[in-house]
């Protein structure tokens, strides 16, 4: 495979230096100002999965210099909120025009800096390009309400209005398996509604979301109203989500780190997109070769590495020999190995941790019992696509959060019992059922305890046409084009006496 470094041209030139070894080292944004922050030159080293090779060099920002991204967000708050919306929607018409200028430059770095597959990689950066587009329209739609005040007595000489207001200063944390996406859909809701942000990005995968800063800063987008902290989550992270100037914290990643901001952030609005253990139901009914494609679909795009991946297979035991078999087929179908290539849909996990934790749990459900139908095996950090049936339930892989290529088949009894396995799960933000039945795939629908079922498909969220989130321990709050305005503003009531307008209701 060829070496390469992350080293984009033209406007991101400003955003790095060239070490002498040739790595580019890349700056933060504090303020309108890219700098190497208070440490003087401090950084940490980003891997491609690829091959392992220093790719980038990113700032480790320190405290201070989180705090300070924080007051400059703080001080821009007044500047953003009183930019017209419509130019507001503009700056990302045309951060959308320069992003689309750059477009090989994007999709070259998100497959460097995450491995991900070509393919896929150039679906993330149209997404990306979509949701701004799209969440613009939904900006248009920022509306309010008008109350009349005579209904009730004490309210008899008044009108009332409800309009939605920027909550301020959003702290928006990304993960490394969507490296743009992720804090593109973070970014473009809370500045549409007003907002300044304080973005730190996933330290496995910086680079094309400082690019996306860049892109915005060159569109028009004025300085300190989007700062970026590269830096670990843990001295970054906990300044921006302790911070008392932070009116919203926008947060995807795991479960336990989800947690762990949530006690700290104290009163602030908290939008937690966390981890998801998605469960595909298949009926006796189902059409098994749709069900064995979609399930393999959802199992391995990014390499398994999605909150919304299908994790455990339910399979009534009426059909699960005739569906194993197909999904077999369609698995040993599905290519992997080098990202680069267009075809190939697995590629590298995003590191030796991730690739440990995967291997363990395969290696945990085979020690009581689960039968190896294929894969189970590593090559670097390519985890070979892998089915493992009959898996018990005391298996770990059927309750933890696999975030790699596996597909465990757990055999059940009936809907009844797919269900009670389902909902016995710690997460709740995605399923799916398969079956011809209209009764019981809607029996599925009410019971199942997830934030959105999917019928006859696999779980997917594309640019946030419908509303998406968990409930339980995958979070609080919902993403979507205009879902995620929502979550990133408040409600504000005013109240106005009409007494002397002389139109009072006697
Ligand atoms: N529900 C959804 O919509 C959704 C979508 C995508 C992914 N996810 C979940 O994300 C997880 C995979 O991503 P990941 O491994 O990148 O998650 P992660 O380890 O939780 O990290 C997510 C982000 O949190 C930061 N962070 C770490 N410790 C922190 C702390 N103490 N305070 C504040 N921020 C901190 C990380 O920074 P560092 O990188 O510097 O540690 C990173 O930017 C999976 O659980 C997946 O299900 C959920």
């Amino acid at each position: 495979m060829e070496k390469k470094v992350i080293s984009p041209r033209g406007i991101f030139e400003d955003t790095y230096v060239i070490d002498s070894d040739g790595v580019p080292r890349f700056k933060i944004l504090i303020g309108g100002s890219w700098s190497f922050g208070s440490s003087g030159g401090d950084y940490f080293d980003v891997r491609s999965p690829i091959d392992g090779n220093t790719v980038a060099r990113a700032t480790r920002a320190t405290k201070d210099d989180a705090n300070s991204a924080v007051q400059a967000a703080y001080s821009a708050r007044t500047k953003i909120r009183s930019i017209a919306a419509v130019h507001r929607i503009e700056l990302f018409e045309k951060t959308c025009e320069v992003m689309r200028s750059y477009a090989e430059d994007f999709i070259r770095t998100i497959v460097i800096e995450s491995g991900k597959p070509i393919s896929s990689a150039r679906g993330e950066f149209e997404a990306s390009l979509l949701r701004m587009c799209y969440a613009s329209e939904e900006a248009r739609r920022i509306y309010g309400e008008y109350i009349p005040g005579d209904w009730v007595e004490d309210t008899k000489n008044k009108v009332g209005m409800v309009i939605r207001e920027p909550v301020g200063v959003v702290a928006a944390i990304s993960p490394f398996n969507y490296p743009l996406f992720s804090g593109v859909s973070k970014v473009v809701p809370a500045i549409l509604a007003g907002n300044a942000v304080v973005l730190k990005p996933a330290s496995d995968t910086p680079i094309s979301l400082i690019m996306y800063a860049r892109a915005l800063e060159v569109a028009g987008l004025p300085s300190g109203v989007l700062n970026v902290v590269t830096g670990s989550g843990s001295d970054v992270g906990d300044v921006i989500t302790r911070h008392e100037l932070v009116g919203a914290i926008s947060f995807t990643g795991s479960t336990e780190i989800g947690k762990q901001i949530a006690a700290r952030a104290g009163l602030k609005r908290l939008h937690l997109e966390l981890g998801g253990k998605a469960a595909a139901i298949v009926l006796e009914d189902a059409d098994i070769d749709l069900a064995a494609r979609k399930v393999a679909q959802g199992s391995l795009r990014n390499s398994g590495q999605r909150c919304d991946a299908i994790s455990r297979v339910l399979v009534v035991e009426e059909v699960a020999e005739a569906f194993v078999k197909k999904l077999r087929e369609e698995v040993a179908r599905t290519k992997s190995g080098n990202p680069w290539d267009d075809d190939v849909v697995v590629g590298p996990l995003i590191n030796e941790r991730a690739l440990r934790k995967v291997d363990e749990l395969v290696r945990d459900a085979l020690s009581r019992g689960a039968e190896l139908v294929m894969g189970g095996s590593s090559e670097g950090l390519l985890y070979h696509p892998t089915i493992l049936d009959k898996v018990p339930l005391d298996s770990k892989i059927a309750w933890e959060e696999t975030f790699g290529p596996v597909i465990p088949v757990i055999r059940v009894k009936d809907l009844d019992e797919a269900l009670e396995v389902a909902n016995r799960s710690r997460y709740g933000l995605d399923s799916c059922v398969f079956t011809t039945s209209m009764y019981k795939a809607w029996r599925a629908i009410k019971l199942l305890e997830v934030g959105t079922v999917t019928v006859n498909d696999f779980p997917a969220h594309g640019v946030g046409n419908f509303p998406f989130g968990g409930i339980k321990d995958s979070g609080i709050g919902r993403e979507g084009l205009g879902y995620s305005i929502d979550e990133l503003t408040v409600l504000k009531t005013i109240s106005i006496n009409v007494e002397p307008s002389g139109l009072r209701k006697e």
